[in-house]
């Protein structure tokens, strides 16, 4: 697909991977739409990106991905002030640390802002995602999702030991399955929806992490890839080079890579569209998905 001219909404687009994706797609001459928490940093990276790119059409909606209400929120103020949507990408995402933290809505913090905060936000766009000549959705996962240790009666690590790095891992387990059951869900729509894994990537992942993961990853930095090279498939998955109608699949490096077993489990990822429909409160008969 010709980005020129493709209205692009990017989550967490003022930081790392996702502002890189911002400016690569802006200098395609794509009208970008930054979804950011933090209107300082939001406007500053917006700044970057015109003077990188040359391209203005760059715009912010603010909303914090941890509350439903600005999701919701966001979702109607994208609608007001634009007409179309060819490309999600929800991109933004934490590692939190070891102490169990929920938000407003009741969430655990990581499966909230990781696996909620795009399956209320994707569902919320989908019909201008679906009147698109050919809408995508492109959510950045994580190899980290192999490493899940989870209970599908706990995915938010209420009843069982807490680890920050076991949430994120189960979250990028949930971007699979979401990407999965969504993919199945609108199959007979001309909609592609995939997810990728960036790489290990040098941007500010990992700040809100537990100390030992920090110091980890200092420590591992030298093998760590810049955020051009870490934007570079989902940059793929968005634009031309891509094959069109390719949906339902884990990426990494550009080509299709077969996730774990258990993020190939069909029923795992039904049971979690479900749960997701029944803690998000959407009203899922009103989506229309072929
Ligand atoms: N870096 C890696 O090695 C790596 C590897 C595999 C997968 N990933 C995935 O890549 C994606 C991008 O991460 P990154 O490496 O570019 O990290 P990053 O530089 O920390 O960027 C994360 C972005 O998400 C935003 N964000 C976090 N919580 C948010 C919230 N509650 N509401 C709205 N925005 C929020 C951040 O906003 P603030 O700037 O306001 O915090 C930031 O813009 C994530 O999904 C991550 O899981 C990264």
């Amino acid at each position: 697909m010709k980005l020129r001219g493709k209205t692009c909404l990017v989550t967490g687009a003022n930081s790392g991977i996702g502002k890189i994706t911002a400016i690569e797609l802006a200098k395609q001459k794509a009208r970008v739409v930054m979804l950011c928490r933090n209107e300082e940093k939001a406007e500053k990276a917006r700044q970057e990106i015109y003077k990188v790119s040359g391209n203005t059409d760059i715009h912010i909606i603010l909303c914090d991905l941890s509350s439903q209400q600005q999701i919701h929120d966001a979702a109607d103020e994208y609608r007001r002030r634009f007409t179309s949507l060819d490309i999600l990408i929800n991109n933004a995402g934490i590692i939190a640390g070891n102490e169990r933290l929920e938000t407003a809505d009741g969430f655990e913090l990581t499966f909230a802002v990781n696996h909620l905060a795009p399956f209320t936000l994707t569902l919320l766009l989908l019909d201008l995602l679906r009147h698109s000549e050919a809408g995508r959705i492109i959510t950045v996962s994580s190899e980290a999702h192999r490493f899940a240790r989870f209970d599908m009666e706990d995915l938010q690590l209420k009843h069982h030991p807490y680890s920050g790095l076991n949430a994120y891992c189960i979250s990028k387990l949930c971007n699979i399955w979401f990407t999965r059951q969504l993919a199945a869900l609108t199959s007979r729509s001309k909609l592609s929806v995939n997810c990728l894994h960036p790489g290990f990537v040098a941007s500010n992942f990992g700040n809100s992490a537990s100390a030992a993961f920090k110091a980890l990853l200092i420590l591992s930095q030298p093998f760590a890839i810049s955020n051009e090279k870490g934007a570079a498939t989902t940059l793929y998955l968005a634009g031309s080079e891509a094959p069109e109608h390719i949906s339902g699949h884990y990426f990494k490096d550009k080509k299709i890579k077969k996730p774990s077993k258990a993020a190939l489990n069909d029923a795992y990822a039904e049971e979690l569209w479900e749960k997701s429909a029944a803690l998000t409160r959407l009203e899922l008969h009103k989506v229309s998905l072929s």
